[in-house]
C-alpha cells in the first residue's frame, strides 16, 4: 500500500477483560477518528483470544515462528499488515493488564513476520486513580519498547479516575481527545508516507 494515496491501515489491541468497559470505549473513539479520517480499522480483544505465555525457549529465533499454535500468528500478521497500532489497556497493579503482557512477550522473535520500523503507534490507558501519573510505569513501559522496535509514538490518552464499566463515557473532553488523535494519527502517517515515500 502507498501512503498517501490510500488510508492508513489501522489496528488496535484491547488488553482490558472488560468487554465494553472503559478502554475498549476509549479506543473505540480512535477508531470513530480514524475512521473519519478514511480508515478501516480493525479491534481485537486480547482476553478473548488464545494466546499463550512466551516459553523463553527461544525456538522462535530458529524457526521464525512460535512454537505454540494459537491466535498469536494472525495477531502478527495484524501488525505487519498495518501502518498504525492502537494500544490499549486499563492499568492493573500500575503495570498492563496479563492479557496485554502475554500479546506483548510473544512480540518477541517475531522478527521474521512483523517489521517495526515506520509504523505509528497510539496508546490509551485508563486507570481508577485519579492521577494520571500512577499510569508511569505502564506508559514507560510502552515508551521503551516502541524505542526499542523503532516505533514511533504519536500520542498517548491517558484516562484517569475512571473505574466502573463505562465511567468513562461522562469524560466527554478525554474522549474528543482520543477521537482527535485518532484523525491526526492517520492524517500523520499519510504525511510521513509523503515526507519518505514509505511502504
Ligand atoms: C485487578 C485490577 C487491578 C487494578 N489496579 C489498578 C491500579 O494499580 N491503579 C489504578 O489506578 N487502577 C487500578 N485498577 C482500576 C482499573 O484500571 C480501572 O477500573 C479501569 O477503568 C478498568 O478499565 P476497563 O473498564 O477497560 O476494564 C485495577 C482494576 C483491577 C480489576
Amino acid at each position: 500500500m502507498e501512503p498517501g494515496n490510500r488510508p492508513a491501515s489501522v489496528s488496535a489491541f484491547v488488553g482490558s477483560p472488560r468487554r465494553g468497559g472503559n478502554t475498549e470505549i476509549l479506543v473505540d473513539e480512535i477508531l470513530q477518528g480514524a475512521s473519519e479520517e478514511g480508515a478501516n480499522p480493525t479491534k481485537h480483544r486480547l482476553s478473548e483470544l488464545q494466546i499463550g505465555p512466551c516459553r523463553g525457549c527461544d525456538a522462535c529465533r530458529e524457526l521464525g515462528e512460535c512454537v505454540q499454535k494459537d491466535d498469536m500468528p494472525a495477531l502478527l500478521r495484524r501488525m505487519e499488515e498495518s501502518h498504525i497500532w492502537v494500544f490499549g489497556t486499563p492499568v492493573y497493579w500500575w503495570g498492563p493488564t496479563a492479557q496485554f503482557k502475554l500479546f506483548m512477550d510473544r512480540w518477541y522473535g517475531a522478527g521474521a513476520i512483523v517489521h517495526p520500523k515506520g509504523k505509528l503507534a497510539i496508546l490509551a490507558v485508563t486507570l481508577g486513580d485519579t492521577q494520571a501519573s500512577t499510569a508511569r510505569h505502564t506508559v514507560g513501559m510502552f515508551e521503551d519498547a516502541l524505542r526499542y522496535l523503532d516505533v514511533e509514538l504519536h500520542a498517548t490518552v491517558i484516562a484517569a479516575g475512571v473505574n466502573a464499566r463505562g465511567e468513562i463515557r461522562g469524560f466527554t473532553d478525554v474522549l474528543e481527545r482520543a477521537r482527535r488523535t485518532g484523525r491526526d494519527a492517520v492524517a500523520a502517517f499519510t504525511d510521513i508516507g509523503n515526507r519518505k515515500g514509505a511502504t
